[in-house]
């Protein structure tokens, strides 16, 4: 089957690299892709849009389009694709609310019973100050809209909580979201879901602040481990508790949800609580978790697509992966483009997936802040994150900067 895939980073990478190992695939599209991606798929410059994206779809007969990336999601490609005849693996634009507006995303957990963490919403900028300013510390200031990863502020003071929610309403229309901070280890459950049925992946962790220690600004991520220890009565509690619920709440609501579920979750000294639903897979928790799927991405899509997935469809290897994620310098604030970069050659079970990456002449250089995530696969997590760092470290980057410690909240170590 021909598929496109939508989306230009490293998620759609990781996609693209799997779907090239997918028997049932012979052909690969992908808009608008990037140096790394265009090794394995035929890359498509052009808009993200509904319109367009159909249009392409349709100049090229394509038997699936997979959307990587939250933004089109939002704007309603699913739609604009079911509707012109496209098996289209995401969810509509109704049921992407529950990443693109976390106002809805909170009322909408609440209303079915989803546990999560305790919260205010707020449309006004100074019933949002008053609120933070007589909240205790720390305090969690959310965006309410889409912010690739970086619309969250962590408040350990009421002038960076103040700042945080100023920043939110320097825009119009804008809405906060303030939640009170919850402890424990934080875990991404990727599922495929078909409208009914919500298959989990392995759980993995990603560290999004930029510097080793979770101190710093927020990241859209910094690397990953795979899979993340989570005991079978949390992972009970978050099949049946969270993502069940979940799918037959957007159901009951005539919002079917049909994609990939994105949980984030605090595993606190309560069970498993939503710190998020994304509408799409994590980036970078793609590059770590999709190399270790063995079955057919292609095929599980159009399962889901057609309300058809079954459990049975969905294999992993046992292995652990490893994502070290090398970014510009000056991210996440302004990062220096057009450094040179130089890939070393990788080995079986390693990939260098791109994102913030582009040609000039002959040479790769960079192009945004997350440059590359490095990916290795070992049977221990030790050794897949010496492998991920070795070659992490071959990689001719000036400047880059990359965490350390990735791994190190359980305490694992590159060896
Ligand atoms: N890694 C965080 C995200 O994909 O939102």
């Amino acid at each position: 089957m021909k598929v496109l895939v939508v989306g230009g980073g490293g998620r759609e990478h990781a996609i693209v690299e799997t779907l090239s190992r997918a028997p049932s695939v012979s052909e690969i599209l992908c808009t608008p892709g990037n140096p790394g991606i265009a090794a394995l798929a035929l890359c498509l410059p052009g808009p993200q849009t509904p319109a367009a994206l159909t249009v392409l779809a349709r100049q090229e007969s394509v038997d699936l389009v997979i959307v990587g990336s939250e933004a089109p999601l939002a704007d309603g490609v699913i739609n604009a694709l079911t509707a012109a005849g496209f098996p289209a693996f995401g969810p509509t634009q109704a049921a992407a609310r529950l990443e693109g507006d976390k106002t809805w995303s909170k009322a909408f957990m609440l209303r079915n019973g989803i546990p999560t963490a305790d919260h205010r919403s707020f449309a006004d900028v100074d019933e949002a100050l008053a609120y933070v300013q007589s909240h205790p510390l720390p305090i969690v200031v959310k965006d309410a809209g889409l912010r690739a990863g970086k619309g969250v502020t962590i408040a350990h003071s009421q002038a960076e909580a103040e700042d945080a929610v100023r920043a939110i309403f320097s825009v119009p229309d804008a809405q906060a979201v303030v939640e009170e901070f919850m402890t424990g280890q934080e875990v991404t459950v990727l599922a495929f879901c078909d409208g009914v049925r919500a298959v989990m992946m392995p759980p993995s962790q990603d560290h999004k602040t930029i510097f080793a220690g979770d101190v710093g600004p927020m990241t859209g991520g910094m690397g990953v481990i795979c899979p993340f220890p989570v005991s079978d009565a949390d992972l009970q509690t978050v099949q049946q508790g969270i993502l069940d619920v979940a799918l037959r709440g957007m159901a009951q609501e005539g919002t079917p949800y049909i994609g990939v579920l994105y949980a984030g979750l605090m595993l606190t000294s309560e069970g498993p609580k939503v710190v998020e639903f994304n509408a799409r897979f994590g980036d970078p928790e793609a590059q770590a978790v999709l190399p270790l799927l063995d079955s057919d991405l292609a095929q599980i899509a159009l399962a889901c697509v057609r309300g058809e997935l079954l459990a049975e469809q969905v294999r992993f290897s046992p292995d652990a992966s490893a994502v070290i994620v090398l970014a510009a310098p000056g991210y996440p604030g302004d990062p220096e483009k057009g450094i040179p970069l130089n890939l070393p050659p990788t080995g079986e079970g390693e990939h260098i997936f791109q994102a913030g990456t582009a040609m000039q002449g002959n040479q790769l250089v960079s192009s945004g802040g997350r440059v590359l995530a490095v990916q290795a696969r070992a049977a221990s997590l030790n050794a897949a994150l010496g492998r991920a760092y070795r070659l992490a470290d071959a990689v001719g980057f000036a400047g880059a900067q990359m965490r350390r410690d990735i791994g190190g909240r359980i305490g694992a170590r590159p060896e």
